[in-house]
């Protein structure tokens, strides 16, 4: 049947009969917010390259736990800067790390809140990468013993999930068995599966003082060309144990959110990144498009593109435009 018998337009004429029609429906339950922990105490300093985002400290985190509960954000995202870095990123896994003690003040304050923590060792290491340099490179075996003791100790403060954010080979599989030998079975992994190598996490980067100090990330992020490839790592994770996986960043990688949701039937993340909310805020501060629209339209774009949940920058602004439920 085409025009003029059918007119799709009849069915756009008022917002009651869009809403009849509407295929997609972001939710609040669908967002996880990233926070960022600095050492010291009363900090709360915004991120120059991130307009609306901070850094807290240890002590300033209860109140934006309770604040992120109240708008019903499920969970949050953890993030730490430490106080010193050395080649072996050791603050990442020390039992009073800042994570660590992230954790366990926003679970003291908020429990229900679910705290997911990233696993990695750039913002930890002195030269940036995100494991062991051997020769120069990041070598990956010995990598993988460190991300287990990062992702425990993570798990013994308090933290719901771990998230390795590495892309090392083998780090699910790896962390899964440290978490089980250690008596945390109960914790799940959320696997940064398809993590590209990509020019949008350059604000993170100044947020977390994690910029490499050599060279790049290429040797072990994916390259943004591949899809295939997204796919292959999404199923190695799966078989490793991964209990959801992620796709990063989001909006020029609809394509991969799309295949690896018609893939696989566990539940498929995809992380907003640093970039993604920076050029949104800072094309709204010229003027040159609505940054409240463009960012209801990306976060339902990347949700009907597959997404089961979105971390997202965005996710107290969503919140407080979608209301509750
Ligand atoms: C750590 C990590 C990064 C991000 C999340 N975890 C940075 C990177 O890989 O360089 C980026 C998140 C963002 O840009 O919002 N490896």
């Amino acid at each position: 049947m085409g025009f003029p018998d059918y007119r799709p337009r009849r069915m756009r004429r008022n917002e009651n009969l869009r809403r009849m029609v509407r295929e997609t429906f972001l939710s609040v339950d669908d967002l996880v917010y990233p926070l960022f922990v600095v050492p010291g105490s009363s900090v709360r300093e915004e991120i120059s390259s991130m307009p609306g985002q901070y850094r807290f400290s240890v002590d300033r985190l209860a109140q934006e736990a309770r604040i992120i509960k109240e708008l019903g954000i499920p969970a949050v995202l953890l993030f730490g800067v430490p106080q010193h870095k050395d080649p072996l990123g050791s603050e990442a896994y020390a039992a009073d790390g800042i994570v660590q003690r992230a954790v366990r003040e926003i679970k003291d304050a908020v429990p229900e809140l679910v705290v997911i923590t990233d696993v990695c060792l750039c913002e930890y290491t002195d030269h940036g990468h995100c494991g062991k340099i051997e020769r120069g490179e990041v070598d990956n075996d010995a990598t993988l013993e460190l991300l287990s003791r990062i992702a425990v100790s993570h798990a013994r403060a308090g933290a719901d999930v771990v998230a390795p954010s590495d892309m090392m080979d083998g780090r699910v599989g790896a962390i899964r068995h440290a978490l089980d030998r250690e008596g945390f079975g109960q914790i799940a992994i959320l696997s940064y599966a398809a993590k590209y190598c990509s020019s949008f996490y350059g604000p993170f980067r100044e947020a977390a003082e994690s910029a490499p100090r050599f060279g790049d990330r290429r040797g072990y992020q994916m390259d943004p060309p591949n899809w295939r490839e997204a796919l292959r790592e999404v199923e190695l994770d799966i078989q490793e144990g991964a209990d959801m996986v992620m796709v990063k960043p989001a909006l020029p990688y609809l394509d991969v959110i799309c295949r690896v949701r018609e893939a696989f039937d566990l539940p498929v993340a995809a992380y907003q990144v640093s970039g993604e909310y920076a050029m949104i805020q800072a094309a709204g501060r010229l003027n040159w498009v609505d940054a409240e629209r463009a960012m209801i339209e990306t976060l339902t774009g990347i949700k009907r593109a597959g997404a089961d949940l979105i971390i997202t920058y965005f996710a107290v602004a969503a919140a407080r435009v979608l209301g509750h439920g």
